[in-house]
């Protein structure tokens, strides 16, 4: 007995050094060691990410308009918007040059900003429907909102998406309300300079036949006819009076230029896009 209570005597405080150690060494791991990940709010505190919903904004153009991409790529280039996600593309039908083969090719691996249709170019035959109609296979992801925009147009993004956060994200159609004086979305159609449609729209005109039968016609006028004829598009907005032509361009659906512009169209010279970039102060932080 006697024996027995000298080991433990002798082995306790070897026993309780260990003991200690292994308790501070955990101890002071555990108050290291980063807070236990939350998935839901780990992210957003490292990367605030407040943006509420996406939007795919597709430029109409052809292959060969190589300037105009070069120039639009730094007018979207340079704006974004906190609350949305939006992603710019230029949409074209198929390829018909063989150096366009290469050319486009270039651009698609520097910017990866190019969508190309199946389809040969035309203005007024099919290639709004094609494009909405071959998104959902095209696209590497689903966008809330998609809209089909002219390479004669100046969006501003952030006032766009301040317009859209309190709106729908489903059955929606916006733009700017054709004929020009009319302040009603619900007759009529939305201009092709700029209109956007819900995702579910964009899947609806690719699975639809109500779009298929009617495809030859003034893009943006058929447009509002299919989703009239499917009793679709319920939510409708009309941005006027932020939506418009440049000044003097085209009777009453054009107007001065105004603070809170979200687009303006038929940007067709120099000197309009000039005035229009100087008059929303877009290079002025330089002052060269
Ligand atoms: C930010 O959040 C939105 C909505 O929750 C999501 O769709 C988007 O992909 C996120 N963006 C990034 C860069 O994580
Ligand atoms: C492109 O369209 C043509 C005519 O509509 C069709 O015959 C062809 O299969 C399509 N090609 C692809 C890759 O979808
Ligand atoms: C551009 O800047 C000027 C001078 O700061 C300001 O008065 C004007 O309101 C700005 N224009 C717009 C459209 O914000």
């Amino acid at each position: 007995m006697k024996r027995n209570r000298w080991i433990v005597l002798v082995t306790l405080p070897s026993l309780i050094l260990p003991l200690l150690l292994f308790i501070i060494f955990f101890n002071v791991q555990y108050f290291l060691k980063p807070p236990p990940p939350n998935p839901s709010s780990k992210l957003s505190t490292m990367y605030p990410n407040q943006t509420q919903f996406s939007l795919m904004i597709g430029i109409l153009t052809r292959a060969d308009n190589y300037d105009r991409r070069h120039f639009l790529r730094l007018i979207y280039g340079i704006q974004s918007s906190p609350l949305a996600t939006i992603h710019v593309k230029f949409v074209f039908c198929s390829l018909t040059k063989p150096e366009q083969r290469v050319l486009i090719a270039l651009e698609m691996l520097r910017f990866d900003d190019i969508l190309i249709l199946n389809c040969t170019e035309n203005m007024n035959s099919g290639k709004t429907y094609t494009y909405f109609s071959s998104l959902a296979q095209l696209l590497p992801r689903k966008y809330d909102y998609v809209m089909k925009a002219d390479d004669d147009v100046f969006i501003r993004l952030e006032p766009l998406a301040l317009s859209l956060k309190a709106l729908p994200r489903v059955d929606l159609y916006y733009g700017f309300v054709i004929p020009c004086a009319s302040m009603n979305p619900f007759v009529e159609y939305m201009s092709g300079m700029g209109f956007l449609l819900s995702w579910d729209l964009v899947e609806w005109i690719g699975s639809s036949e109500i779009p298929k039968e009617s495809v030859f016609g003034p893009e943006d006028k058929l447009v509002g006819k299919w989703l009239k004829m499917g009793n679709k598009a319920k939510n409708r907005f009309s941005n006027k009076p932020a939506m418009y032509d440049y000044p003097g361009t085209n009777g009453r659906c054009s107007h001065e230029l105004i603070p809170e512009t979200v687009a303006v169209h038929r940007l067709k010279r120099w000197d309009q896009w000039l005035r229009v970039l100087e008059y929303f102060n877009v290079t002025k932080g330089l002052n060269l």
